[in-house]
Formats: structure tokens, C-alpha cells, sequence
């Protein structure tokens, strides 16, 4: 919960073990200020910062400074810092770099006309965060903290909040497990940074994107690491990922590892079609596949609107099928740095087929795409209570 800018905080039933961080006389209460603030010597000059943001394009231009938390089990989670970003110092044997004990988050900040910043549901980003954190059995996060941070370094580097319609920063919490030691067995010690990234659209240039049916790989079996988001699934998305590459697609999909015949989702995010009656379906979760926040909000939001929304399982036979029958006429993919992307066509050994014309964005994807975006930046009404205003 939010209060005049700081965060509530259950300190003496969640924290009690870190007595080093987030001293505070008011129990309960976490400040940002609990994050010592150490800023760079050399910030970008703001003429430089407003070049480099101008034409972002994604991932690639960084702000100034990072977050970062410790954790070791001795002293639970400490010094909390927002601090100039900067290269890691990391012992060779550190754990991460031999059995990857790393997860990671995305979720952007936005910046309204009026220069408001705000969030979107960045709690679900934290809850995922922690339920990554258990399976890969690394330390949790709580989740006020993941908040706090992401707040303190916001406050540091506001500037670099871009405006504009299709620029947001792009915010990368992640961890990893930094125990020297080479045996085999969950860290007893982490660390948590949050980086922020201007960026804007995630996929160049226009039209639908070609989709490449991974029909060689898998991406999660029943069992794995599906649903969390850590660094190994996207490791072995690579290979796949080039070969869509090298068959002219920018995505690759994956299908179900038991009958290799279901739509699981794409390499870095959720699929939904449109059905020529205006319905919409994505494929069910059942823990091999993201819970995508966006995924979650498109759902929402389409029953809001009015539309009928459907989670069932996608036989990539039939949608080929439907597609070339026009009983699917469009298809997008969702995620954070997608948002809503539409799909042109989807591409496999046995041959392609369109969505649509191929080219243009369907009606439904536009209208979703336009509701989301529209609440994202605060120009519609929020009646689900998403956004959530960051005082930068
Ligand atoms: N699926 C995968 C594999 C992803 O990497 C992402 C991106 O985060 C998503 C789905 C979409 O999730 P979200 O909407 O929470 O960004
Ligand atoms: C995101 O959308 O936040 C992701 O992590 C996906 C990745 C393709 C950048």
C-alpha cells in the first residue's frame, strides 16, 4: 500500500531479520529515503541524454545510475542503494556464471502529457518476481522493496523518463546469485539491481511480424521453468530464435513439449488470435508457459469492453487451418516490450500462412492496443486501479 509517497510496510513481520536496512523510527514505514543515494560524478549532459532518447530503439542506452540490494543469510537483505551505473566486480566461481541462478523482470515507467510518471501494475511484477525467485530457489524479495527500489531509482534519474506516444523507460529488475562456490546447491548470497532503459518500440520498422513455428525445439516442458522468468529460458530460446531468424521471422513460437501440437507462447512473449466473430483466445496457463501481465490485462480489459475473451488450448494445425479459412483473421503478441504487436503470419517447414492481409493491424488488435496504451499512459479512466503514480 501507498502512502504519501512511501511504502507500507509490515517491517516487523516480513523484515525482521534485517535489522541493517530500512531504519526507520516509524515502524511500518519504508521511505525511498531508506535507499542511500550515491549520484555519478559525471551525469549525461542534458543536451546528450535528449539526443540519445530521441530514437531509443530498445535495450541499448542506459540512464545513469542503478539500485541495487544485497542479500546474504546472515543479514537478509541490506544495503539498499541507488548508486552510478557501473561495471560488477564478480568473483570468477560466483555462482550465477556456472549454474545460472538468475531471474529478471521488465516493466516500464511512462510519462503522462502533463509530465506525471506513473507505472503499471508493477505489484504483479513483483509478485512474479518472488515466485521466480521460489522455483529457482533463490532468495524472495519482498516485495516492497522491489517497489521501493524501482521508486528510489526513478526519483534519481526522472529525466530520463522519455514523453512521447511510443517511449517509456524500461525498467530491468533482476538477480542473481553471487556465492563463491563451486558446488552444486541454491546461493547463500544475492544480489538485486534494477536498471532503467529509455526505449521505444521493441520491433523495427511496420506491418505484421513474421512468426517462425519452432517445430525442432521446445521452450518448457510440464515440470520446468516455464512460468518463471529466469535467464535459462531465454538462453535456450537463442538457438530457435535464429532460426526464425534465418527464415525471414522476427519471433519464434513455441508449441507444447509433451505433443509438440499446442501454442505455448513466443520467445520473449504471449500470443492471442481473433476470431472472425470478434472473440479473442490466447492458450491457457499451466505453468510452462509466462504469465504475462499483459496477457492478464488484456483479458480484463477485452471483458470491460465488452468482448468475449477465451483461455483454451490452441492445436497449431487448426490455427493454420482457421487462418487460411478466415475463421481467424488476426493475431498479436503481448508483453512489455511488444505491448501489443500484430502478427502478419506465421511461418513452418510445411509452408506460411497470413493473418488478415498480412500487413495491416487488425480492428480488434487495434482497439486493444489502443485501450491498453491508453491506460498505460494515463489517457483513458483506470476503473482496474493499474496505474500506479511513482512522485519523481
Ligand atoms: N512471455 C515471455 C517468454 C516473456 O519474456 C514475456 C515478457 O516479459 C511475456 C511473455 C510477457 O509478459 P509481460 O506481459 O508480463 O511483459
Ligand atoms: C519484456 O517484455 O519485458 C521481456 O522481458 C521480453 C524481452 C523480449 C525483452
Amino acid at each position: 500500500m501507498r502512502m504519501e509517497g512511501r511504502l507500507f510496510l509490515d517491517v516487523r513481520k516480513r523484515m525482521f531479520r534485517n535489522d541493517e536496512i530500512l531504519l526507520t523510527d516509524e515502524v511500518g514505514y519504508v521511505a525511498m529515503a531508506d535507499f542511500k543515494v550515491e549520484k555519478t560524478s559525471t551525469p549525461t549532459p542534458a543536451d546528450q541524454r535528449r539526443v540519445l532518447m530521441e530514437d531509443p530503439k530498445f535495450g541499448r542506452v542506459f540512464t545513469d545510475h542503478m539500485a541495487v540490494i544485497r542479500y546474504t543469510e546472515e543479514k537478509g537483505w541490506h544495503d539498499a542503494k541507488v548508486m552510478p551505473r557501473q561495471p560488477l566486480q564478480i568473483d570468477p566461481a560466483s555462482t550465477v556464471l556456472h549454474y545460472g541462478q538468475e531471474i529478471f523482470e521488465g516493466l516500464k515507467a511512462y510519462r503522462a502529457k502533463d509530465g506525471a510518471i506513473s507505472l503499471f501494475r508493477p505489484e504483479a511484477n513483483a509478485a512474479r518476481f518472488a515466485a521466480s525467485a521460489r522455483r529457482l530457489s533463490m532468495a524472495e524479495l519482498p516485495e516492497e522493496l522491489f517497489l521501493g527500489a524501482i521508486e528510489a531509482l526513478l526519483q534519481v534519474d526522472r529525466e530520463w523518463v522519455p514523453s512521447g506516444q511510443d517511449k517509456s523507460l524500461y525498467l530491468r529488475p533482476f538477480m542473481i546469485s553471487n556465492e563463491v562456490f563451486l558446488g552444486v546447491k541454491a546461493a547463500s548470497e544475492y544480489l538485486f539491481i534494477v536498471l532503467a532503459s529509455p526505449v521505444g518500440g521493441y520491433f523495427g520498422g511496420s506491418g505484421g511480424i513474421p512468426v517462425w513455428v519452432s517445430e525442432t525445439y521446445t521452450r518448457a516442458a510440464p515440470g520446468g521453468t516455464g512460468e518463471a522468468k529466469c535467464g535459462g529460458n531465454y538462453a535456450s530460446s537463442l538457438l530457435p530464435q535464429r532460426e526464425a531468424a534465418e527464415n525471414g521471422c522476427s519471433q519464434v513460437l513455441f508449441l507444447d513439449a509433451r505433443e509438440r501440437r499446442f501454442i505455448d507462447e513466443m520467445g520473449g512473449m504471449n500470443v492471442m488470435f481473433v476470431r472472425k466473430d470478434g472473440s479473442v483466445v490466447t492458450p491457457p496457463l499451466g505453468g510452462t508457459i509466462l504469465r504475462g501481465i499483459t496477457r492478464d490485462s488484456i483479458l480484463k480489459l477485452g471483458r470491460h469492453m465488452g468482448l468475449t475473451m477465451v483461455e483454451e488450448p490452441l492445436d497449431i494445425n487448426d490455427i493454420f487451418a482457421a487462418a487460411a479459412s478466415g475463421e481467424i483473421t488476426e493475431a498479436f503478441a503481448c508483453g512489455t516490450a511488444a505491448v501489443i504487436s500484430p502478427i502478419g503470419e506465421f511461418r513452418r517447414e510445411s509452408g506460411t500462412v497470413a493473418f488478415g492481409d498480412g500487413t495491416t493491424e487488425g480492428p480488434v488488435t487495434k482497439r486493444l492496443r489502443q485501450a491498453l496504451c491508453g491506460l498505460q499512459r494515463g489517457t483513458e479512466e483506470d476503473p482496474f486501479k493499474w496505474v500506479y503514480p511513482v512522485q519523481a
